[in-house]
């Protein structure tokens, strides 16, 4: 797979949260941890793959603070280094629920920008790392790992719901127990002090 070294990754990574500091870099770290620890007990899946396309799904927010833009900028980003699986993984985690109607937050793309989205998404077909990023994302704040249920309000509080919000929701639901069902047991015994950080 097209993907930055470990080491290369900590440098982008780095960099970024220098450009535009924010709680999104140590969510980016604990998404990247979440996928690496699920990705371990998954026989299809390289953990250190899972670390990281984790670790770099939110590096469009090294352009400072935005909305759906994040994820184009990501993408750009990364594809232009030649790191397509990489690249990809910042449009696809956004879409548990293949619509591009179904973000959360506000649409700062241009037109042009959005149809590329809309396609891109429509035309492939997710492959379990998509899945993944997408339900690691869900399990983390800033401030480590928590219950999906928790995450997943938080950010209605934060950004508002739609009429597919709850769509996304139950997509969100069907890919943690995809996963479930594969590794044979709750992705939240993989998942250090989730409990400290769902009450929290
Ligand atoms: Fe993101």
């Amino acid at each position: 797979m097209n993907v930055p070294t470990l080491e290369e990754a900590k440098r982008l990574l780095s960099e970024a949260g220098r450009r535009n500091p924010g709680p999104w870099v140590d969510h980016s770290i604990f998404t990247a941890e979440a996928a690496r620890n699920i990705a371990s007990s998954h026989r299809k899946l390289n953990s250190e793959i899972a670390y990281i396309l984790g670790y770099l799904h939110d590096i469009g927010r090294r352009y400072g603070i935005s909305h759906m833009r994040h994820i184009i900028d990501g993408y750009n980003f990364l594809y232009q280094m030649s790191y397509e699986d990489c690249a990809r993984i910042c449009l696809t985690h956004s879409f548990p629920l293949k619509n591009i109607d179904s973000y959360t937050g506000n649409n700062d793309c241009n037109a042009e920008e959005t149809e590329f989205i809309r396609k891109y998404i429509s035309g492939i077909k997710y492959t379990e790392y998509d899945e993944l990023i997408q339900l690691c994302d869900a399990l983390t704040t800033p401030k480590g790992f928590c219950l999906l249920e928790k995450r997943l309000v938080d950010v209605a509080l934060r950004y508002g719901v739609n009429d597919l919000t709850v769509l996304r929701w139950k997509a969100t639901f069907e890919i943690k127990e995809k996963f479930e069902n594969v590794i044979g047991r709750s992705i939240y015994e993989l998942l250090p002090k989730i409990e400290e950080t769902t009450f929290l």
